[in-house]
């Protein structure tokens, strides 16, 4: 499930996802915020499937390192873990959006996306 799904991600992003500042972005008060840009949500499977390489900035706190890509992970697995990440810490789904499904996962597969260009849509978010 998603929980234990998370021992990827506790070594750099914490148990209590606020991640170590300036070389780790925080999760925990954060997933809400991406969520709720307008092509968030597709935009956060494609991190988990391709990874995100280059300078960002989270919360006044700049970033510029590499989040690993997880294409071994099956559809069902990144849904579970999307949706703990979206769920834990305080965090919650905008009002409207359900849970993600392997089929949303599935739809991003295939797009063969760089790091690299996954931070270049990062930048159409808008987040701040
Ligand atoms: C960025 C989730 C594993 C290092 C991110 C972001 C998300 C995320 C959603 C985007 C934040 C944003 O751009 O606003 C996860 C999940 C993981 C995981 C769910 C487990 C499957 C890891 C691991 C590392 C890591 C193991 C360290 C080896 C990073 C770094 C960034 C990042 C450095 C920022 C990349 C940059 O500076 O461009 N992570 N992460 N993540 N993650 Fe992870």
């Amino acid at each position: 499930n998603g929980a234990a799904l998370y021992s990827n991600c506790v070594g750099c992003h914490q148990a209590n996802g606020a991640g170590v500042p300036g070389v780790f972005p925080p999760l925990a008060g954060h997933i809400p915020d991406i969520l709720a840009a307008k092509g968030g949500r597709e935009w956060l499977v494609q991190v988990l499937l391709y990874g995100l390489q280059g300078s960002i900035s989270v919360k006044g706190a700049n970033y510029n390192g590499m989040m690993p890509a997880y294409p071994q992970l099956s559809n069902a697995e990144i849904a579970a873990l999307l949706n703990h990440i979206a769920t834990q810490w305080g965090n919650a789904f905008p009002s409207g959006q359900s849970p993600f499904t392997p089929e949303e996962i599935q739809a991003q597969r295939n797009k063969n996306l760089t790091a690299q260009q996954v931070l270049a849509a990062r930048q159409q978010l808008g987040l701040r």
